[in-house]
């Protein structure tokens, strides 16, 4: 798939077949997350992959908005390092980054993803700190809930001309 259509077709798949996802395509979807741009180049990151049910089935309880993780067979908790990076903007757009390349690469790949809000919540990143004992200086920004699609969505025209200026 050429990189600009996929950009246009990428939409949240919220709803999942039942099949897993194969382990060497998650790698690489993880791998497009290491691939994202970051502030100094300092790829503050750490990726989470979650594929315990369980797990997955409290997050939804909680999250008000992830009740897809009741079905998705796994998902991807992308951190923020705070070690890499103490500047907590740059921590958040970088870790921001990195989610946007995971849910295009799991496009290209025929998986349907949905990013599901943690940072800035505190509650949320509450929450998932003590349900995962993350270490202290990983900071809990976005997850991505990944499953084979369910669902199949239009493109929206989303192409909005005053919400662009050119200046000459
Ligand atoms: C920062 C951010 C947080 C989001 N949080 C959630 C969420 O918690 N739950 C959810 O179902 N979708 C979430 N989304 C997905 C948006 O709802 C979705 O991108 C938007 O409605 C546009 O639809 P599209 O992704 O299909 O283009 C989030 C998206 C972003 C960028």
């Amino acid at each position: 798939m050429d990189l600009f259509e996929g950009i246009l077709k990428r939409r949240s798949i919220r709803k999942y077949k039942e099949k897993e996802i194969e382990e060497e395509i998650l790698k690489k979807i993880i791998e497009a997350g290491m691939y994202a741009p970051s502030s100094s180049n300092k790829r503050p990151w750490f990726f989470i992959l979650i594929k315990n049910k369980e797990i997955l089935k409290k997050i939804a309880d909680f999250h008000p908005y992830g009740k897809m993780l009741y079905q998705a067979p796994c998902a991807i908790l992308v951190c923020g390092n705070k070690n890499l990076q103490n500047l907590e903007g740059y921590l958040a757009l970088d870790c921001a980054a990195a989610t946007q390349n995971i849910l295009l690469s799991a496009l290209s790949f025929g998986i349907g993803s949905c990013w599901i809000a943690v940072y800035p919540r505190e509650e949320r990143i509450n929450f998932i700190k003590n349900l995962l004992k993350l270490e202290k200086n990983l900071l809990p920004i976005s997850l991505v809930s990944l499953g084979y699609p369910a669902e199949e969505k239009e493109k929206p025209e989303r192409f909005e001309e005053e919400k662009l200026k050119i200046l000459l």
